[in-house]
């Protein structure tokens, strides 16, 4: 049977920490690894932009010593002549052993996993999923504060388009004793599903629109941009874009320990002197993405180092 990753509940918490603990050893034994992929190819097809994602991936493979080929955005690709997901999938399996998409259309990615017969990746679909970069947020977390149980995250800034935010709390909900505190413009409120999961489960969340009124009790904070390419009309979205600006200010309300996340790309939603602070680690947490994506490449094509 082949694996997939298309939603981060994909993985038991016991096989995330299992992945976690290979992308730690990864980490500290890269030359180990080198070689672990050698003649496989690993085909990336990106129906929306990225850099991060795409190159993150590619680059994980490349340290794993195996190929990668693909395209990085929907208009050089035969979607342009009306090719389905489904179609695309089952030609991709011709060509490679592994497959990473990311698609505009929530459940694109569920689609190709339908019909690839090779290991399928979501590498986001829509304002849905993204379950990369949740593996990539949980192991960075885990590096940084030592665990990813009895912790306080705060999640600021476009809650309801953000796939990101909507995949992490998804991811989180697994772990006891996580306080989620959502930071928000009031149209930008995290989905009403999301909340009502959290009620159906028990497990307590405060909503705030000022960062200032939260930003000291967060032992996390994860940032996010305004998602553009998702608002209906420019106008939102030039009144609600510099809604947030975490400064050297505000940071001077955080705990000692309060490490800033941001999946990245930031648009002005952090002012580049919070880069210097050692609490700033989102830049650690790119690095990080390329090691669990190491990690999640050997684990979907089932390949063992000892
Ligand atoms: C995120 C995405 O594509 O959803 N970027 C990423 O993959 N690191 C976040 C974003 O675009 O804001």
């Amino acid at each position: 049977m082949k694996r997939d990753l298309i939603t981060p509940q994909d993985f038991t918490v016991e096989e995330l920490d299992h992945l976690f603990d290979l992308a730690d050893d990864i980490r500290e034994h890269p030359a180990k690894y080198a070689h672990a992929c050698e003649g496989k190819k690993m085909a990336t097809c990106f129906f929306e932009p990225s850099t991060r994602t795409r190159l993150s991936h590619e680059t994980a493979m490349l340290n794993l010593g195996g190929r990668t080929m693909g395209f990085p955005d929907a208009g050089v690709s035969s979607a342009t002549k009306g090719e389905t997901v489904a179609d695309t999938a089952r030609v991709i399996s011709c060509f490679a052993d592994i497959m990473v998409i990311r698609h505009p259309r929530e459940g694109a990615a569920m689609v190709a996993a339908q019909y690839a017969s090779i290991p399928v990746i979501n590498a986001g679909d829509g304002g849905h999923q993204h379950p990369t970069q949740t593996l990539t947020d949980l192991l960075t977390i885990r590096s940084l504060q030592g665990h990813l149980d009895h912790f306080t995250i705060g999640l600021c800034g476009d809650l309801k388009f953000g796939r990101t935010v909507h995949s992490l709390i998804n991811a989180l909900v697994r772990y006891p004793d996580v306080h989620f505190v959502f930071i928000s413009p009031p149209e930008l409120k995290v989905p009403d599903y999301i909340t009502d999961k959290l009620d159906e489960l028990g497990i307590p969340y405060e909503e705030h629109v000022r960062l200032e009124d939260a930003i000291s009790k967060l032992d996390i904070l994860y940032m996010t941009r305004i998602q553009k390419e998702r608002f209906f009309n420019e106008d939102d979205y030039v009144r609600l874009k510099n809604f947030y600006i975490l400064d050297a200010e505000k940071m001077k309300l955080a705990k000692k320990d309060c490490y800033v996340l941001h999946p990245l790309p930031r648009v002005n939603e952090i002012a580049a002197e919070v880069d210097s602070d050692p609490r700033a680690a989102y830049f650690r947490q790119v690095q990080y993405g390329v090691y669990v994506r190491m990690a999640l490449i050997l684990t979907l094509l089932n390949i063992h180092i000892d």
